[in-house]
């Protein structure tokens, strides 16, 4: 094969997934359950100290996580589904009726501004379908600039406490010290959509890991390299898993090409109540009371239908980054580096 012919290897590859006639092999698709990639997934040992906020969060405790490095990818590791049910319901239900609320950026603002998207979509008391398909993501902290691929102080909103704090867990588990969340990108997707080849590299700081978290039906997840002639793999990820891109991964190619049926609905399970006696102390989260009695109120089924429905059809990905330097407030802070 000569360089021109390698530099489509990406292309190539989901294409091939992307394909629904002839459907795609599944066989090299890596997935943490199946024993047939041993080498390719391995489990590792993660941070087994216990962080009291998890259950608060809608989180397993840390004893009972699972994490996957992938020694093809340095810097790839996947936690698989450390949301119990009633966490799986709140970050749905947050990524729905919250995040895509002004003054957060949506991609349907360019065409009308609608202040509070799933508000609008029942306004009527039935499901305007047409605009709940429209939604294909949304921004929050710094908002993702999609032309210049900068970011801005001019175009900085609050970052939402509860995926702070969440991401702050997670960075304790795995041991990232000054990890802060800054800037997210949701993105909704049905399920002939998918996401092409790009690599993430607008933050100033891209040595802070990436980590992103993905809720409703499954997906194929390809990482290549820094190129797009390395051949990417292709990762099974499902709802509740989360993604971490540090090191070369961080800023390697990747991209969704097929969204897939998920074989369960883990939304659905041990949705059981939690009680405020013992608050842990949090970091971001201002009103723990608030944070217990939006995690309750998804427990009662007729309420919770509604993102059921949409999830049934859809898959949410939160995709949260650090922009700035651990010494910096801001972008125009000077950027110190450690010699
Ligand atoms: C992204 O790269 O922005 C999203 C990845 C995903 O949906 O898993």
């Amino acid at each position: 094969m000569d360089q021109n012919e390698n530099d489509d290897n990406f292309m190539k590859i989901f294409k091939y997934y992307k394909s629904n006639k002839p459907k795609p092999s599944m066989e090299n698709v890596l997935s943490v359950e199946d024993k047939n990639h041993v080498e390719k997934v391995v489990p590792l040992i993660g941070n087994s100290l216990s962080d009291n906020r998890t259950e608060f969060l809608g989180l397993k405790n840390f004893q009972s996580w699972q994490l996957y490095s992938f020694p093809g990818h340095p810097g790839l590791f996947l936690i698989r589904n450390p949301f119990t049910g009633i966490g799986q319901r709140y970050w749905i239900r947050k990524c729905l009726e919250e995040y895509p609320r002004k003054p957060n950026i949506t991609n349907i603002d360019i065409e009308v501004v609608i202040d509070d998207w799933w508000r609008e979509c029942y306004i009527d008391g039935t499901c305007n379908r047409q605009l709940l398909k429209k939604l294909r993501w949304t921004t929050l902290g710094y908002h993702h600039n999609w032309d210049t691929k900068v970011y801005s102080d001019n175009n900085r909103t609050t970052f939402p406490e509860d995926l702070a704090e969440l991401s702050d867990v997670v960075a304790s588990y795995l041991e990232y010290s000054g990890y802060k969340a800054e800037a997210a990108i949701v993105n909704y997707y049905h399920m002939k959509s998918t996401l092409s080849a790009h690599t993430d590299h607008s933050e100033v700081n891209l040595q802070a890991p990436l980590f992103s978290f993905s809720f409703g039906q499954s997906a194929i997840f390809l990482l290549g390299g820094q190129e797009k002639s390395t051949v990417p793999s292709a990762i099974l990820v499902q709802s509740g898993d989360i993604l971490i891109m540090s090191q070369q991964a961080r800023v390697c190619y990747h991209a969704v090409p097929k969204i897939l049926p998920a074989k369960s609905s883990p939304w659905d399970y041990d949705s059981k109540v939690l009680i405020d006696n013992e608050m842990p102390t949090f970091k971001y989260i201002k009103s723990p009371k608030n944070l217990i009695s939006s995690l309750n109120c998804n427990t009662d089924d007729k309420i919770w239908s509604k993102y059921r429905d949409y999830v049934r059809e859809s898959r949410i990905n939160m995709n949260v980054r650090q922009v700035l330097n651990e010494n910096q407030t801001n972008l125009a802070d000077p950027v110190f580096i450690d010699k």
